[in-house]
C-alpha cells in the first residue's frame, strides 16, 4: 500500500513538471509579439489599408504611441470597423496594437510601411 502511494506521488510530480514544461511557450505566447503583429498587420489589416483600399492607408506612424493605445483601449476601432473584434482574436489585436505601438510616429523606429 505504501509503495502504491509512493508510486502515485512520482506520477502527480512528473504530470505537474511536464504540464508546467508545457505550459511555459503557451503563456509565453500571450504576451505581446510585436513580430507576430507585424505579420498580422502586413497580412489581415493591409487588406482593406491601402489608399485605394475600403479603409484607406493606415501605417504603424499614422498615430503617436498614445493615439495607438486608446485606439485599443478604449476599443474605438470598433466604431469604424464593428466586426474586428469577430475576425481577430483578443490575442491577435494585443500582438499588432504592440507592433504598433514600437513603430509609431513618436516611436524609436517608426515605420511607414506596414
Ligand atoms: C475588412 C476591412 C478592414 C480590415 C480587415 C481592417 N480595417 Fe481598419 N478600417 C476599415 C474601414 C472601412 C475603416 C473606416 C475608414 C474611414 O472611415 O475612413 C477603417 C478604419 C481604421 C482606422 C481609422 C482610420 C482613420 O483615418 O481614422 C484605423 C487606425 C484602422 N482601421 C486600423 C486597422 C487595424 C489595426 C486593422 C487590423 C487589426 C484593421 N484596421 C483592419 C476596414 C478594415
Amino acid at each position: 500500500m505504501k509503495r502504491f502511494v509512493i508510486i502515485m506521488m512520482v506520477l502527480a510530480f512528473t504530470a505537474s513538471v511536464i504540464l508546467i514544461a508545457l505550459g511555459d511557450p503557451l503563456m509565453a505566447d500571450e504576451k505581446p509579439n510585436p513580430k507576430k503583429g507585424k505579420f498580422l498587420f502586413k497580412n489581415r489589416c493591409k487588406e482593406c489599408h491601402w489608399p485605394d483600399k475600403a479603409g484607406g492607408d493606415v501605417t504603424p506612424i499614422f498615430y503617436t504611441q498614445k493615439q495607438w493605445e486608446s485606439f485599443f483601449s478604449k476599443g474605438k476601432y470598433l466604431r469604424k470597423m464593428d466586426n474586428l473584434d469577430k475576425e481577430f482574436t483578443a490575442e491577435d489585436l494585443i500582438h499588432i496594437q504592440q507592433y504598433l505601438i514600437e513603430h509609431a510616429a513618436d516611436s524609436d523606429q517608426p515605420e511607414t510601411c506596414g
